[in-house]
């Protein structure tokens, strides 16, 4: 039995709201890391639909996008077999976890999350508890798996740090119960940016469509995005501060093509403005075209689909289940 826990795999938790269309952002920041994750640590992937609602959704949108999301999750290259991937309202403990951490989470510090209030700004009209609640719930899916490392993207950084704090709240108050998650953020690739407004990261909800590109954009689209990404008037292809929109384009090559930045810098040298964003056009649509095709494949398989996303739940719930009945003793639940 000792013995077992020294060669216990570390866990690893992440997840990706089915909202919108996905961007080379989240799959550059995210989804695409999680491939290397997954041979070495106990990984749960989830699509996270409970946080999906906290902004207004057409049902049957977020049913066809929670579909799409798996399909997509697949497509990448997620292993069924060495991942639980499931959706996150198939495993109530979230939403129960969620409540009790709840009561040990301030509004004060929910209210000054940088998300929170970029959201509230965005959507005035709809300033619901759950969005307030959003960094919680995360908290509850992160805890319940006992995780080590959580793989996101730059903006989730708060959110994983609340996790911690409310992590170590509760075992000061209760006894050891959760182990304190890190985030794993790759440098360079956790913030992609928007191909219009380089200062802003690129994401799934920009109200103009040549800042994002999206994964199920076609090659010809990906290529006019490249071309009318914003650049600056000097000539030189190098990464540094004062040239955001060019170390983005830079940023996008290297994450898609696999080269190092200075590699990169070396081949664009002397190279104009119009060609450098020809190759990075070519090289992101090359990539995304056979995930598209095998996300096209898969998503004509329902059958297979449900199957994946009910073994992913089962799995899910069994660790799921062992944390919150520990939590539900811990607080006072009576239990018989
Ligand atoms: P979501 O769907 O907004 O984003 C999914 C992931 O994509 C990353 N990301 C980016 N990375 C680099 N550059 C960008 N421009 C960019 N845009 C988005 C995000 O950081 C994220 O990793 N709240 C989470 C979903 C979630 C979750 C969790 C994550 C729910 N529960 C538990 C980890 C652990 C989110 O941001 O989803």
């Amino acid at each position: 039995m000792e013995e077992n826990v020294g060669i216990m795999k570390k866990t690893v938790y992440s997840a990706v709201q089915p909202t919108g269309s996905l961007t080379i952002g989240n799959f550059v920041g995210a989804i695409r890391n999680w491939l290397r994750l997954q041979n070495e640590y106990d990984c749960y992937f989830a699509i996270a639909d409970l946080h999906a609602i906290t902004v207004r959704q057409e049902p049957a949108e977020l049913r066809r996008r929670t579909l799409e999301l798996a399909a997509l999750y697949l497509a990448c290259g997620i292993d069924p077999e060495k991942c639980a991937l499931y959706v996150q309202s198939h495993v109530s403990a979230h939403a129960e976890l969620c409540w009790i951490l709840n009561t040990l989470t301030y509004v004060g510090e929910a209210s000054r999350m940088t998300q929170f209030k970029d959201k509230s700004q965005k959507h005035a009209d709809n300033i619901n508890m759950g969005l307030m609640d959003y960094p919680v719930l995360m908290a509850a899916d992160i805890l319940l798996y006992q995780t080590d490392f959580v793989p996101v993207g730059a903006d989730q950084k708060q959110h994983v740090e609340l996790s911690r704090d409310l992590a170590e709240r509760f075992n000061g108050r209760y006894g050891e119960t959760f182990k304190v998650p890190e985030p794993l953020i790759v440098k360079g690739e956790a913030r992609i940016c928007s191909l219009q407004d380089p200062a802003k990261k690129m994401s799934k909800s920009d109200e103009n469509p040549n800042a994002s590109v999206f994964l199920s954009d076609d090659r010809d689209t990906v290529i006019r995005k490249f071309k009318r990404a914003v650049t600056d008037s000097d000539n030189r292809i190098v990464c540094s501060e004062e040239k955001p929109g060019i170390s983005n384009l830079l940023n996008i090559y290297c994450a898609f093509s696999g080269h190092t930045m200075s590699e990169a810098e070396a081949s664009f040298s002397g190279m104009g403005y119009g060609d450098f964003k020809l190759a990075v056009g070519e090289v992101v649509a090359d990539v995304l075209a056979p995930i598209q095709a095998e996300q096209k494949r898969l998503l004509a398989d329902k059958k297979y689909l449900t199957e994946v996303l009910q073994g992913g739940a089962e799995r899910a719930f069994k660790t799921a289940r062992r944390t919150l009945s520990k939590v539900c003793r811990k607080v006072g639940f009576y239990r018989e």
